[in-house]
């Protein structure tokens, strides 16, 4: 049967380079050594080869080689980057009061981390609400900070909605205050240009597997003038300057390099041409009627699409649309199906929230792909309306 891939913002597949790399480093014949083997020539062009790709990384993010830490994807960049800054505070200040300002629609590797340190680190936290649109305000930001503010973190582009933050302005705002700007930068990087100090961030995730790079690898951009400070979460052979420990996986990073530079050449291309087939695709799917755009229709990034129906059961429209591969506006539990809280926020009904679709496009998506996706949707939506 066929199936269209319309799902790149859970992952995307490797760039055939990027798979060509990867695969070089793996034999004997290949760049397979450890990296911190110093003892012989192996080791050394390992090393090399890490230390190229962190060039790439860095120069895709406008950082400092210096200035990336690798992980192994955005999830551990955000635990190291939350946890580990408040930790750094408490050995300075064991008692003193950490307050941090988050959203409500962040990706659960945030709502999570920060969960966990109001619950076992005495840290209070607040989710602000985004609007209608699925947008956070910078003003909201500036209304929130107290005196104990120690660090904002909010994505710079949602995952489900892929609405934009106003980055840079809130880094403005936080020019005036003590407090430090993590940005989860998960979904932003190989879609709009990220520029640390343009957009005056402390910290950034990055995930390479969301840009054409192998899953399992991430990187978390670090400010070294002035330092931030971080205590490692993964305690080892100090590796990674002692912020990350543990063999770096060379044929992981090489690939990431490699995603990474394809990326920042490709990046204005591919953002017109993904553009033009997402606004085909919405184009194709509101003739159908009693269908919604959730999150801004202009304040987001090219790629995403995310929609819901009117008079559709959501369980029924993702079993019924096995052709399409999509991500639901619903999420399994272990006890149901509970409506995505991002759809929730933005006060959407739970049966909108269920009937929810988020649609991404892709460098490999074709223009017959988005006509056989719009025939299907309509199809199935069309026939479900119908029973
Ligand atoms: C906004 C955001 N943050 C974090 C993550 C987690 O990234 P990773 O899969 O690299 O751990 C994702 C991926 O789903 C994401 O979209």
């Amino acid at each position: 049967m066929k199936s269209i891939y319309l799902d790149y913002a859970a992952t995307t597949p490797c760039a055939p380079e990027v798979a060509d790399a990867i695969a070089a480093c793996l034999t004997l014949e290949g760049n397979f050594a450890n990296p911190a083997s110093r003892s012989h020539r192996y080791g050394w062009q390992a090393e090399q080869a890490v230390e190229t790709a962190r060039g790439q990384v860095a120069s895709l993010i406008g950082a400092d080689t210096r200035e990336i830490v690798w992980t192994s994807g955005a999830t551990e960049s955000n635990n190291l980057a939350v946890k580990g800054f408040v930790e750094a505070l408490r050995r300075e200040q064991p008692q003193a009061p950490l307050h941090i300002i988050t959203s409500a629609i962040e990706h659960k590797a945030i709502l999570d981390t920060v969960a966990y340190l109001e619950a076992w680190h005495k840290v209070d936290v607040t989710y602000l609400a985004p609007n209608a649109d699925g947008l956070i305000q910078p003003t909201q930001v500036a209304d929130a900070l107290t005196e104990n503010t120690c660090l904002v973190t909010l994505m710079a582009v949602n995952n489900e909605l892929g609405t934009m933050t106003d980055i840079p302005a809130i880094a403005n705002i936080l020019k005036r205050h003590k407090a430090l700007l993590h940005v989860d930068a998960a979904q932003a990087v190989g879609k709009l240009e990220v520029n640390v100090n343009d957009w005056g961030v402390d910290m950034l995730s990055v995930s390479a597997h969301k840009f054409y790079g192998p899953k399992g690898i991430g990187a978390l951009y670090v400010r070294r003038d002035p330092q931030v400070p971080l205590v490692s979460q993964i305690h080892g052979g100090g590796h990674e300057r002692g912020m990350r420990s543990g063999t770096l996986p060379t044929h992981q990073l090489v690939g990431f390099g490699e995603a990474a530079r394809l990326v920042s050449e490709q990046l204005a291309m591919d953002e017109a041409r993904i553009r033009e087939l997402r606004d085909r695709l919405w184009a194709g799917i509101s003739e159908l009627g009693d269908v919604w755009i959730n999150g801004h229709p202009e304040a987001r990034v090219a790629n995403h699409l995310n929609v819901s129906f009117a008079a559709v059961d959501g369980e029924i429209l993702l079993a019924s649309l096995a052709k399409v591969a999509v991500s639901s506006g619903s999420a399994c539990t272990s006890a149901s199906v509970e409506p995505s809280y991002v759809l929730k926020a933005i006060g959407r009904s739970d049966q909108l929230a269920h009937a929810g679709l988020r649609l991404s496009v892709g460098r490999y998506t074709t223009e017959e792909e988005i006509d056989f996706a719009i025939t299907e949707i309509s199809r199935v939506v069309s026939l479900l309306r119908k029973q």
